[in-house]
C-alpha cells in the first residue's frame, strides 16, 4: 500500500499537536501573503451573539479580513435543524446574527467579505451527495464532537442529519475552496473530516489535477471566556452571558450578579480563582491592560470595586458597536441586501465548483 493510500484509509480525529504547529505557521503566512488564502467560517443561527463570541472568534475574523484575506461567513441554517426539535425563528436569527457581525466590524461592503445562509446555495448543498460516498458510517459514528452533542441532547432517537452534518460542513468549506478555517477546538474533528474528504475526492476523481485544497485550521488564540457564573463557558443557553445587544443597565445588572469569592483582596489567579480572574480578563480585553496590573490597582477594594470597573469599561468598549447595532436594527433592507449579495457570490462560486466536480467525476454531459 502506498503512503498516500494508507493516509486516506482512516480519519485521524486526534492530531492536536500537529494542528497547533500548522496553525502557528499559517499565522505568519497569512500576514505575508493574504491573497493566497481564503477564509471560510460560520455559525449556526441560534440567536444573538454575546461577548464570549466577540472576544473569542468574531474579532479574529475581523483581524483576518483587515489583513486583506477574502472572508466567507456561512450562516449554517440547515445545521440548526439537526440539533433542535423546533425550527422557530431561524430567519429572524439570521438577521440578528448578521447585525451582530456587521456591528462588530465584519464588512460586507469591502468587496471581499460575504455573509450568506447555506440553504440558499443549491450547488453547495448538492456537493453533499458525492461527499457522502467518500466516508463510512463508522467514521461518522466516531466523530467526538457529534458524540458529545448527542449525549448533551439527551435524545434517544437521533436523526441522520446529526451524523451527517459534518459532511455538509465539508461542503460549506470546499464549495468556495476555502483553505483557512478559524475554529475552536470542538470543530477540529469536522475540519479533519473535511481534509479527508478533499484528499479522497482528489485521489479518486482528480489525481492529475486536484479540485479541492486541504483546508487548514487556524486555532483561536483568544482566551476562553467563562460565563458570569464562573464555572463554565459563556453560553446563552446557560443564562450566564452578556449579549452584544444588551443595554448598559442590563449589563450592569448582570455584572452585579456575577459570582465571585469571599477573598476581598483581588488577585489574578485563573487556576484557583476562576470567577474573579474571568472578570479581570474581561477588563483586560476592554482596556488592553495586563490582568495582574488591574488586580493590583483594585487590591483590597473587593469584588464590588472590580464589578464597577468592569461595568464601566465594558459598556464604554461596547458603546460604538451597540450604537451601530441599533442603527442596523432599524435598517432591515440593508441587512437583507448584505445577505442577497452574499448569496449571489456564493452561488457563483458553487456553480463553478460543481461544474469542476461533475467534470472530475465523469458526469458532465
Ligand atoms: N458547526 C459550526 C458550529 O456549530 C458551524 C459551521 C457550519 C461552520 N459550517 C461551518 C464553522 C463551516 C466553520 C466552517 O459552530
Amino acid at each position: 500500500m502506498s503512503k498516500q493510500q494508507s493516509n486516506a484509509d482512516s480519519i485521524d480525529y486526534g492530531t492536536f499537536q500537529a494542528t497547533l504547529d500548522r496553525s502557528n505557521r499559517l499565522e505568519q503566512d497569512l500576514e505575508s501573503r493574504p491573497d493566497d488564502f481564503r477564509v471560510l467560517t460560520g455559525d449556526r443561527p441560534t440567536g444573538r451573539l454575546h461577548i464570549g463570541h466577540l472576544f473569542g472568534s468574531i474579532q479574529n475574523r475581523v483581524r483576518l479580513q483587515n489583513l486583506g484575506v477574502p472572508l466567507f461567513v456561512v450562516v449554517a441554517d440547515y445545521q440548526v435543524l439537526t440539533d433542535r426539535d423546533t425550527a422557530d425563528n431561524i430567519a429572524e436569527n439570521i438577521y440578528q446574527l448578521t447585525i451582530d457581525y456587521v456591528s462588530a466590524g465584519i464588512d460586507p461592503d469591502n468587496g471581499k467579505t460575504f455573509i450568506f445562509p447555506h440553504s440558499y446555495v443549491p450547488e453547495l448543498n448538492q456537493l453533499l451527495l458525492p461527499f457522502l460516498t467518500l466516508v463510512t458510517n463508522a467514521e461518522l459514528d466516531r466523530n467526538p464532537t457529534v458524540k458529545e452533542e448527542i449525549q448533551a441532547s439527551g435524545q434517544k432517537r437521533i436523526n441522520a442529519g446529526m451524523y451527517t452534518y459534518p459532511v455538509h460542513q465539508a461542503a460549506d468549506i470546499l464549495f468556495c475552496k476555502g483553505n483557512v478555517v478559524p475554529v475552536g477546538k470542538d470543530q477540529l474533528p469536522h475540519l479533519e473530516l473535511t481534509r479527508t474528504i478533499a484528499r479522497r475526492f482528489n485521489d479518486r476523481f482528480a489525481p492529475q489535477a486536484p479540485v479541492f485544497p486541504e483546508p487548514q485550521a487556524l486555532l483561536s488564540k483568544a482566551p476562553l471566556i467563562l460565563g458570569l457564573d464562573g464555572g463554565q463557558k459563556m453560553s446563552k443557553s446557560r443564562s450566564n452571558a452578556i449579549m452584544l445587544s444588551a443595554s448598559e443597565d442590563e449589563t450592569a445588572k448582570l455584572i452585579r450578579a456575577a459570582k465571585t469569592d469571599v477573598d476581598r483582596n483581588i488577585t489574578y489567579d485563573p487556576e484557583n480563582r476562576p470567577e474573579v480572574s474571568n472578570l479581570l480578563l474581561l477588563v483586560s480585553l476592554c482596556t488592553n491592560r495586563e490582568p495582574h496590573d488591574i488586580a493590583a490597582q483594585i487590591g483590597d477594594g473587593g469584588a464590588g470595586k472590580l464589578k464597577a470597573l468592569l461595568t464601566e469599561c465594558l459598556n464604554e468598549y461596547l458603546r460604538p458597536l451597540r450604537s451601530r447595532r441599533r442603527e442596523l436594527e432599524g435598517d432591515r433592507s440593508y441587512i437583507r441586501d448584505i445577505l442577497l449579495r452574499g448569496i449571489e457570490q456564493a452561488q457563483n462560486e458553487a456553480r463553478t465548483t460543481l461544474e469542476e466536480v461533475r467534470r472530475a467525476m465523469g458526469m458532465l454531459i
